[in-house]
């Protein structure tokens, strides 16, 4: 049965929120069947496939072909894309660009902070998933955020105005336990945490940072389920040798 912003809300403090980002067919499809709750089109796109050093490169037209590839690849989990940098600057841009994503498959989208467009979007019928905390599109300090009295208090009431401005849940990214534990009290949508520690209502990661397939850098707050990256580098290398020794293609992979 389809995942929808109506079950997500219902999940809070019944069941935790599974989430993980992905950005093709074939992984998607994998999460559906896996049981992911929710499946994010994250424009990290643009550093785990893309091979930029930021997301801020990510475009409207990266986001439109992703969410579709991962679209019809998932029958049930709740599809979320997020909308890129300077796609949301004024309402006019949010909206048109809100549209094209829900078209391309997605079930709703995700801004980063910025409360007063995502209360228009959701005025205007689109379903918005808020984001807090370490906002990669804006921030320069790639840190814990939050962890003095001043920001965590700042981070707290950009919480609550999403949830005022209607989003469906939150994404808290990157700060202490104790403020997560705070924020998922004070609102009655779901949190969901990447880096936010164990008391949040769902659990968000990178997909590529879970299986081990980027492996540039990884955040404390990955945990890795599997080490893909060298799976895929063993299986490229035998690969290059029987070429070299002639042991394939073979007879069994040859049309006679
Ligand atoms: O782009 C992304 O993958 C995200 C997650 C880290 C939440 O926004």
């Amino acid at each position: 049965m389809k995942i929808t912003v109506e079950k997500i809300r219902a999940m809070k403090g019944r069941e935790r929120i599974s989430m993980l980002t992905a950005y093709d067919y074939s992984t998607a499809k994998v999460m559906d069947q896996a049981g992911i709750d929710i499946v994010l089109i994250g424009d990290s796109l643009g550093m785990v496939v893309l091979g930029f050093d930021t997301t801020q490169k990510v475009t409207m037209q990266d986001m439109i072909r992703h969410t579709g590839a991962v679209a019809r690849g998932i029958k049930n989990s709740h599809i979320v894309a997020d909308m890129p940098y300077k796609s949301y600057d004024n309402e006019k841009d949010a909206l048109k660009n809100a549209k094209l994503l829900l078209e391309a498959g997605a079930d709703s989208v995700k801004t980063e902070k910025k409360p007063e467009i995502a209360g228009f979007l959701v005025k205007n019928g689109i379903n918005v998933m808020g984001h807090i905390g370490l906002t990669p599109q804006t921030i320069t300090n790639f840190k814990v955020q939050g962890k003095d009295y001043e920001t965590a208090k700042k981070i707290k009431e950009e919480a609550i105005a999403l949830e005022k401005a209607g989003c469906y849940s939150l994404i808290l990214e990157c700060i202490p336990m104790r403020l997560a534990k705070d924020i998922t009290k004070a609102v009655k949508i779901p949190t969901i945490g990447i880096g936010a520690g164990p008391y949040c209502d769902g659990q968000v990661l990178v997909i590529n940072d879970m299986l081990g397939l980027f492996t540039d850098f990884k955040p404390k707050f990955v945990k890795r389920y599997a080490e893909l990256s060298s799976i895929m580098k063993k299986a490229v290398e035998d690969y290059n040798k029987d070429i070299k020794e002639r042991k394939f293609p073979d007879d069994e992979h040859s049309f006679h």
